[in-house]
């Protein structure tokens, strides 16, 4: 009855293509290839996006098990991301889970993309003294910002989750894109405005925020209101952007940054909840982490920050949620198909 359970997960749902292998809820291996070909359009270009995935998918996967010196026939199920995200990407991870799954006569798993970013943070990891690092206990709160979402999720177990709030138009990580396009940064704009923003004064300028009543949130706003803002200081001054780049950066960086902590302050006080996580790849953004900490200790919150490789899309995560539903027994039909929407 205590048999080994090894799962083979695959990520494809944006411009990442990651394949994980997990034993007995332990991350063996977490291989992926970034999609270079996007940069010098200024976003992810969702028809070449699935074909890269489609040029990637077969030597990640293979050297995914070939670090985990896992064989095929070692495996007891396969899990994939079945959405949300770009339709033709997903297909690809889709597909090739099915199809891997009928050859070995394994079960399927079909895995949340958002519900794993949350899962992320049961991926066992080890202090220096070996010991485990704390994981958040439930019911807790995780604010889950990404290039495609931006939640805050009431996880009241597992696998049962409640958004309580979200955006109403862009989510964070498009601001931070979109307003590092202005400053004609390349894609992804996030990681470098927060470089840039290391060296500057967060207080140099303000923008104006867009309130939202209750807990969700608005950034198509801020992303205009920078607009408006440099092309007025261009006109006076050509060189502003290349002159102010550190403290612009870190002042769009600080705006972004208050209008996530003052949601989830107000989330947290609503629920009384005080195990506070973030995830996704806008977690990796060190202004946001530094104020979780802070808040954190200012309102004796336990605060959970995963390890960046966690933060961005990856497939440990995906074999992580995927273990929840082994354990459960739930698997998905030859049947299913991705989705490119939240249902
Ligand atoms: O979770 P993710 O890898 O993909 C989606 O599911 O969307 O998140 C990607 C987003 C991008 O918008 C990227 O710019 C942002 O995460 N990002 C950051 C940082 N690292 C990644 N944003 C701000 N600061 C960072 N350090
Ligand atoms: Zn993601």
């Amino acid at each position: 009855m205590n048999k080994d359970c090894v799962l083979l997960a695959i990520e494809s749902s944006c411009d990442e293509t990651s394949a994980a292998v997990l034993k007995n809820g332990e991350i063996l291996s977490n291989l992926i290839a970034n999609q270079q070909i996007h940069a010098q359009y200024g976003g992810v270009v969702p028809e070449l996006a699935s074909r890269e995935h489609q040029k990637n998918i077969v030597p990640v996967v293979s050297e995914a098990l070939k670090k985990a010196q896992v064989q095929l026939h070692d495996l007891n199920a396969v899990a994939f991301t079945q959405g949300p995200g770009l339709m033709g990407s997903l297909l690809v991870g889709t597909s090739f889970a099915k199809g891997l799954a009928l050859a070995l006569h394994l079960p399927l798993i079909e895995v949340n993309h958002l519900e794993a970013h949350v899962l992320a943070h049961f991926i066992p990891e080890y202090l220096p003294d070996g010991t485990l690092k704390p994981q958040p206990k439930l019911p807790f709160l995780c604010l889950t910002v990404s290039g495609g979402h931006t939640q805050i999720v009431l996880v009241k177990d597992y696998l049962s989750m409640e958004i309580i709030g979200e955006t109403q138009d862009d989510a964070v990580g498009e601001a931070f894109d979109k307003t590092a396009k202005l400053l004609g940064l390349p894609y992804p704009g996030g990681p470098l405005i927060d470089k840039y923003a290391q060296h500057g004064n967060p207080h140099a300028f303000t923008f104006a925020k867009t309130t939202m009543p209750n807990l969700d949130f608005s950034f198509s706003g801020i992303k205009t209101a920078i607009l408006y803002f440099l092309q007025s200081q261009t006109q006076k001054n050509p060189q502003f952007i290349q002159e102010h780049l550190a403290d612009i950066c870190a002042s769009i960086q600080k705006t972004l940054v208050d209008m996530l902590m003052a949601k989830l302050i107000q989330a947290a006080e609503q629920s009384n909840i005080k195990q506070i996580a973030i995830a996704g790849g806008v977690a990796a953004n060190s202004a946001l982490r530094q104020a979780l900490q802070k808040e954190g200790q200012a309102r004796e919150w336990q605060v959970f920050i995963p390890k960046l490789e966690y933060c961005t899309d990856n497939a440990a995560m995906i074999a992580m949620a995927a273990y929840f539903k082994y354990q459960k027994g739930l698997f998905a039909s030859q049947r299913t198909s991705p989705y490119a929407r939240l249902q």
